[in-house]
């Protein structure tokens, strides 16, 4: 626990404390951990795989926020008492997953300051994304928009390979729209065009970036 930037800070003696009470889970892919609109009695912390955070509208999906090793969720329902859960969440590949239940999140909240700091360094640091996201979503074109969730994704999933950076996650055009914001076509247009100009190669369904200055030419 002391490699997840939350518990960064704590003690050897705190995190001793807390460890115990985190019950380890496996999830299969695919698993709806909740649903938005439900109670909220768990706060989860991901060992390894990856969690999609969304909002669904007529069979239409706009995901949030992924999560992956050392990221937190499903703390805004219990920080917040009596409001539902904000989002759905669900596994995109075999997860292992940390959870801890209400109660023993409130008491440990309440016992360490240090925690209460970090839970809301990276609360902001999601507002600043949300942030960007409204900003995106209403200035920028949605070429754009996929190209610089390219981008983002190099940054957070990227491994630097001879080729390139291979963004380690595996996502369908589909996906990706959900992520962006539009439709699968917009996706499969625009990744054909980068393909075309080798600014990325695609490799069973795994994106690399090949030219990252011309990706970021583009955008900025
Ligand atoms: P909760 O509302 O309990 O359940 C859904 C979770 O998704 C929420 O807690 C947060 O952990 C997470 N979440 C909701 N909205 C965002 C967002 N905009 N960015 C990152 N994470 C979010």
């Amino acid at each position: 626990l002391q490699h997840v930037p939350l518990f960064q800070d704590l003690a050897v003696e705190e995190l001793e404390t807390i460890a115990p009470l985190f019950v380890e889970r496996k999830y299969k892919k695919g698993t709806i951990l909740f649903f938005e609109g439900d109670i909220g009695d768990e706060f989860f912390l991901i060992q390894s795989g990856v969690v999609k955070v969304y909002r669904i509208d007529n069979a239409k999906e706009i995901i949030l926020s992924l999560f992956h090793e050392g990221d937190f969720f499903g703390e805004m329902a219990l920080v917040q008492r009596g409001l539902q859960r904000s989002a759905t969440a669900e596994t995109m590949d075999n997860c292992s997953i940390y959870t801890l239940v209400r109660s023993e999140f409130y008491a440990f909240m309440e016992r360490s300051p240090k925690l209460c700091l970090r839970l809301m360094e990276t609360t902001m640091e999601r507002l600043r994304k949300a942030n960007e996201q409204i900003y995106d979503l209403t200035f920028l074109d949605v070429r754009t928009r996929i190209i610089k969730t390219i981008f983002k994704l190099s940054e957070q999933y990227g491994q630097t390979k001879a080729s390139g950076t291979l963004i380690n996650i595996k996502l369908t055009h589909q996906q990706l729209a959900n992520l962006v914001g539009t439709v699968r076509e917009s996706v499969t247009k625009v990744l054909q065009e980068l393909q075309e100009d080798r600014i990325i190669s695609i490799n069973k369904k795994y994106i690399s970036v090949r030219n990252v200055e011309a990706l970021k030419k583009l955008i900025y």
